[in-house]
């Protein structure tokens, strides 16, 4: 469904709802002004007796309204001009957006936030609204059969901005919106729905609707490729292993080439390293970094950016059998290093280490990988926070940008030598597990050992990527966490290589 900006006047617009984004103790723009002369100073009376303060996070309803073609209002407070930022406007307009979305083919009228002194430009503000509109809307209503949430049926975004480019700013914000929900709902599906071939069978119908152009390696080509780490990870499964690689070329095919790799474990029981049950009840997330690549390259390719990007997912399920990769085995990775197995469900980099030098023999000139790799992550940042890693501090730089760009937080953790002293092994060149302490860094320590001298960025995911539960601006489960930012990083990439 496209989303429509429009210059017509709020009030002559005809929709179920009417969304305004209000900021708090600042005057009404020209439009609302208009709209709340026709609704006879309605809007102007509930400010005054602050019923209705424009504060960050407070929305208030207004039913029956007679006087405009949009019988319901919702006003939502956006928060002083000064404080506005993408990730507060997400925020209002994606718990706008859910609030509005509980019946189905829902109409909406948004009337594009027209702030005095905010920092952001009005294309930022089309492009965030159309977005949040379109994740806001769909809940975890795969296995229901009523369901709670419902995509809107129109959208129609009001401003008075230049049309063209606001209509260019709310289609970005709706192949952002839809790719998002695109790697939500990888990992929401449960882990019965989304195994590796599964998942590689939905990497190929993406291919086609895009236009990018899709190679999936089965087990015998893993096994040619002499992927030794990842194939013991999948060794206690009875799914069988699949690397899925989705290339994209914008620009000329001399012009660098940026790898995104994905750690796709559809399900992390731990292995012989069993997970206790409370540790496993979400681990049909584990595939959430392949979930987020495949999310990127399906809005890249929808926005043709001018840059040549190759996504690499690998997937495999850690399931324990009788053929299941055991304590103290020795696999020899990709690249021929040894890797002396002490924890089986230190699992994710085993299966990144082949990807990665894979990525890199593919000809890959910068590379971002991205993984629930770490409990320790999600200990050290809390739930929100993206940890970056990295090999080479320019190229962090642009990650960190885009995601601040984006609108996503990010921060990043020291790759001090010492930590890979907890990776010596006795046996063989590494060992897959450190000790208990800075368990993120030594991950990402691990992970070193196979990207060669490449600029590299690995983004441990583990908080964000999955969330507990329903918050007013946020549903619950897979989030789609740094596509956008993803995105944003192969927009510069194609602008400055
Ligand atoms: N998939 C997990 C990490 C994870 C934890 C993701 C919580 C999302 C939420 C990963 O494979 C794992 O099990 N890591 C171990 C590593 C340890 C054995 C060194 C961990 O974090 O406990
Ligand atoms: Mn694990
Ligand atoms: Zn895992």
């Amino acid at each position: 469904m496209a989303t429509q900006f429009t210059n017509e006047s709020l009030s002559s617009l005809t929709a179920d709802w009417l969304v305004l984004g209000l900021a708090e103790s600042a005057p009404l723009s020209a439009s609302i002004t208009e709209l709340d002369q026709t609704l006879g100073g309605l809007l102007s009376r509930l400010i005054e007796s602050e019923d209705f303060t424009g504060k960050a996070g407070t929305t208030t309803t207004l039913l029956g309204i007679t006087e405009i073609n949009t019988p319901r209002i919702l006003l939502a407070g956006l928060g002083t001009a000064e404080s506005i930022s993408l990730a507060s406007l997400e925020k209002t307009m994606k718990t706008a957006a859910r609030s509005i979305s509980s019946k189905p083919d829902t109409s909406i009228v948004v009337a594009l936030p027209e702030v005095e002194k905010s920092s952001l430009t009005t294309e930022q503000f089309a492009t965030v609204t159309s977005a949040s509109m379109i994740v806001g809307a769909v809940g975890q209503d795969l296995y229901r059969k009523e369901a709670a949430r419902f995509p809107f049926q129109q959208i129609t975004i009001a401003g008075s901005g230049d049309a063209a480019e606001c209509q260019q700013a709310v289609d970005r914000g709706t192949i952002l919106g839809e790719s998002i929900n695109l790697a939500r709902e990888m990992v929401n599906r449960h882990a019965g729905d989304i195994f590796p071939v599964s998942f590689a069978d939905r990497v190929v119908e993406v291919a086609k609707s895009t236009g990018l152009e899709a190679e999936i390696l089965d087990e015998n080509q893993l096994k040619q490729e002499k992927m030794g780490s990842m194939l013991a990870v999948a060794q206690g499964s009875d799914q069988p292993a699949r690397l899925a690689i989705l290339k994209y070329q914008g620009a000329d095919a001399s012009a660098p080439t940026l790898a995104l790799v994905g750690k796709g474990v559809t399900f992390d029981s731990g292995g012989l390293s069993l997970k206790p049950s409370d540790g496993m009840k979400t681990m049909k997330c584990d595939m959430g970094g392949a979930a987020a690549v495949l999310g990127a390259m399906n809005a890249i390719a929808q926005l043709k950016l001018p840059v040549n990007v190759i996504g690499y997912m690998g997937l495999v399920e850690n399931m324990v059998n009788g053929s299941s990769y055991k304590l103290g085995d020795v696999l020899t990775a990709r690249n021929g290093k040894t890797i002396e197995v002490l924890n089986t469900d230190a699992e994710g980099r085993l299966v990144l280490a082949d990807v990665l030098s894979f990525a890199v023999d593919r000809g890959a000139a910068n590379i971002i990988d991205l993984a629930t790799l770490t409990g320790a992550c999600v200990v050290a940042l809390g739930e929100e926070v993206t940890g970056v890693f990295a090999n080479n501090a320019e190229w962090s730089q642009v990650v960190q940008d885009a995601a601040q760009a984006s609108g996503e937080d990010v921060w990043e953790l020291p790759m001090f030598p010492q930590f890979a002293d907890q990776l010596k092994s006795d046996v063989a060149d590494l060992k897959n597990v450190g000790t208990r302490w800075g368990g993120a860094i030594t991950a990402a320590k691990f992970l070193e050992n196979f990207v060669s001298e490449t600029p590299w960025v690995h983004l441990d995911i583990a908080g964000p990527a999955f969330a507990s539960a329903n918050v007013p601006h946020r549903e619950g489960g897979g989030t789609g966490c740094m596509v956008k930012t993803l995105v944003e990083v192969a927009a510069q990439y194609g602008s400055t290589k």
